[in-house]
């Protein structure tokens, strides 16, 4: 299974940093059981799964965010709930039997290539930050 994480997404923050390469790897095997066809129980699974993880993942660094006074720390929660609603909708076509290479799909370029797009345009604005100060909080 291709992984999607490289360490070049890397931000400095290493719970951050774990918990991006977490998500990833948990959408690659999403994306895998679409293809392989592993049941709809299964898939179901890895959805509940992502769900907390993201969950967990946006409180997470949207205080990492303010604490480092981030200038785009308002553009980031939109973006999380860009990402929300994107998910919803593929736990709902998984609920109505939508085909799994259509869904597969959407998991590419709706949570895959939007994440990876995401890290790199938006969350990467925390590095300098990092770099340069120590934070408020940790
Ligand atoms: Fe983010």
């Amino acid at each position: 299974m291709p992984r999607t994480w490289t360490d070049s997404l890397k931000i400095g923050i290493p719970l951050l940093d774990l918990q991006h390469q977490q998500l990833l790897d948990e959408m690659d095997r999403l994306l895998e059981g679409l293809k392989t066809k592993k049941s709809s129980r299964e898939i179901k699974s890895i959805l509940k799964l992502l769900d907390g993880y993201v969950a967990v993942h946006f409180r997470y660094e949207e205080g990492c965010m303010n604490n480092y006074q981030c200038p785009v720390g308002c553009d980031n929660q939109k973006a999380h709930q860009n990402f929300v609603q994107m998910l919803t909708q593929i736990k709902s076509e998984i609920e109505n039997h939508q085909k799994f290479d259509l869904v597969a799909d959407q998991v590419q370029r709706n949570l895959l290539d939007w994440f990876v797009n995401h890290i790199r345009r938006i969350d990467k604005q925390l590095e300098p930050l990092v770099k340069l100060s120590k934070p408020i909080a940790s």
